[in-house]
């Protein structure tokens, strides 16, 4: 069959264009081109946004390698790499696409200065020239006077600059204040998304790195609290496979209690402990998925401190599907299988720990204000008539009015709001807390309870002892001590 060939080569303008819609939000933008600083070798990354002039920029310089003249021309190239290409360990890229189509996607113009072995060499795209021109034609820069971000060029190292924010400009390109705003809250969210992604190398591992914003320097956000004394970890699992192994680790986050507020709200981050429980996926230690079980599980409340890392090799690209933006991956069948082995056991023993805590607090508890009651497999939530402020007080009613006060006890058992506590608890359950008694109710119990106490035989400092494990009491420590200690002082004089 005679074949005719005929030149098909794609339109540099529309095809350039389309490179700007891969999905990235500036957040995985920038993490893809500190992806290739650190494949540099980087060890410090100075990230400045002017975000207020007139034209505003984004610059990134690192200290990495560097690239001669004729590797940046090859870098700047779309798909200047062959996804399957074998790569070094440790480098982060695998597309050949990622400077390119992370920079378009915030910008219309990209520059990229760089220095290796004294000698500095300027590429630029800029989108309003290609779309001009048509062709594929790289604009090189040989002088460097005037340059945006030039003068951030160290001895040896690179500096992306993105001018033309089209994208990060949100719209708001006729009105500077509001533009400024939009793009100072975009980078907040960014710098988040970095602190997070880059957490191993911030925290001065593989390999330690520095990122700078603004002159400020950025400090990791570990999502595994490791560095916590109250978080459990769970011994490493290895998987091998044939392109490598995985490496899989549980954690327990610490119970909200145990942290403080700040602690809590930046390992919750955004979208809180609920949707941040799951995998946490990294690829040479650069983690690419945060939280979510991949189908493996759901989002309970009742797994919410349950993180698991996985840790794979770069080798295993293809059977995960990588992405552009190393922003999302796919379980490979085989590691999906014995994933799902171990999230079961692990959220599984979570939740078993989870109710017996809670079952525990009840039972635990001297005379508790609520009973727990398990039932023909339903559990259920009653006021404890027996308790001694309650007994107390209706030994001391009329003979008439006793069972109409047991009465009302058992309708505010009856009318728990069983499922707007549901609804509460379920993502915001460390917002919700018990109402605050009064002074002269703490002291109603205090009495009551103690003169219970001392009357079964127990000694004042056994009686305290017990005050002091009472969930309401506990809680409101400051004033109850002090009623305590009148309570001793009163019985010991008697
Ligand atoms: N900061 C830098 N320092 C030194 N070389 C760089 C730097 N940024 C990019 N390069 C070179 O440019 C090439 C192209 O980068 P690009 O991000 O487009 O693709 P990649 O990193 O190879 O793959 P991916 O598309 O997965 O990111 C890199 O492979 C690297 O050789
Ligand atoms: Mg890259």
């Amino acid at each position: 069959m005679p074949v005719r060939e005929v030149d098909a080569t794609p339109y540099a303008a529309s095809l350039i264009e389309g490179h700007r819609d891969f999905g990235y939000g500036l957040e995985t933008a920038l993490a893809d081109v500190i992806d290739n600083s650190i494949t540099a070798g980087a060890t410090t990354l100075q990230l400045f946004a002017n975000t207020a002039d007139e034209e505003p920029y984004v610059a990134l310089a690192d200290n990495g390698s560097g690239m001669a003249e004729s590797e940046l021309i090859d870098a700047m190239r779309l798909g200047s790499k062959n996804p399957s290409d074998e790569r070094p360990a440790k480098d982060l890229g695998r597309f050949g696409l990622g400077l390119k189509s992370a920079s378009f996607s915030q910008c219309r113009r990209l520059s990229v200065i760089t220095r290796r072995d004294g000698g500095a060499s300027c590429a630029r795209w800029d989108l309003d020239r290609v779309a001009s021109r048509n062709d594929w034609s790289l604009e090189l820069l040989d002088q460097l006077g005037g340059v945006t971000g030039a003068d951030l060029l160290p001895e040896q190292g690179t500096v992306v600059v993105w001018e033309k924010l089209d994208r990060l400009m949100g719209g708001f390109s006729q009105d500077r204040n509001k533009r400024t705003r939009h793009i100072n809250a975009e980078l907040a969210r960014a710098e988040r998304h970095l602190r997070l992604v880059f957490h191993r190398f911030l925290e001065g591992k593989k390999p330690p790195l520095k990122i700078y914003l603004n002159g400020r320097a950025l400090d990791p956000i570990d999502p595994m609290c490791s560095y916590h004394p109250a978080t459990q970890r769970d011994p490493e699992e290895v998987i091998q496979l044939r392109n490598g192994n995985v490496r899989i680790r549980c954690y327990t986050l610490p119970h909200h209690k145990k942290m403080t507020l700040d602690e809590w709200e930046e390992v919750g981050g955004p979208e809180g402990h609920l949707k941040s429980q799951g995998l946490y996926i990294y690829r040479e230690n650069r983690l690419i998925i945060a939280g979510g079980w991949l189908g493996l599980a759901r989002q309970t409340e009742l797994t919410k401190l349950c993180r698991i890392s996985v840790d794979i090799p770069n080798t295993m690209d293809a059977d995960w599907k990588i992405d552009v933006r190393k922003a999302s991956a796919q379980l490979p069948p085989l590691v999906r299988e014995r994933l799902k082995k171990v999230v079961e056991r692990f959220v599984g023993t979570s939740k078993r720990t989870y109710r017996s805590r809670g079952q525990k607090l009840v039972d635990q508890t001297r005379h508790p204000i609520w009973n727990r009651v398990q039932k023909e497999g339903q559990i259920t939530f009653s006021p404890n008539p027996d308790h001694p402020v309650f007994r107390k007080y209706a030994e001391q009613l009329p003979e008439e009015l006793k069972a109409g006060f047991y009465q009302c006890i058992r309708l505010i058992g009856a009318g728990l709001p069983i499922e707007t506590l549901h609804a509460e608890l379920t993502g915001n359950a460390e917002m919700v807390v018990a109402e605050h008694p009064h002074e002269e109710d703490l002291r109603q119990m205090v009495y009551s309870m103690a003169d219970t106490l001392l009357s079964s035989g127990l000694t004042i400092d056994e009686v305290s002892q017990t005050l002091q494990s009472l969930p309401v009491l506990r809680d409101n420590w400051y004033v109850a001590k002090k009623l305590i200690e009148d309570f001793s002082s009163q019985a010991l004089s008697r």
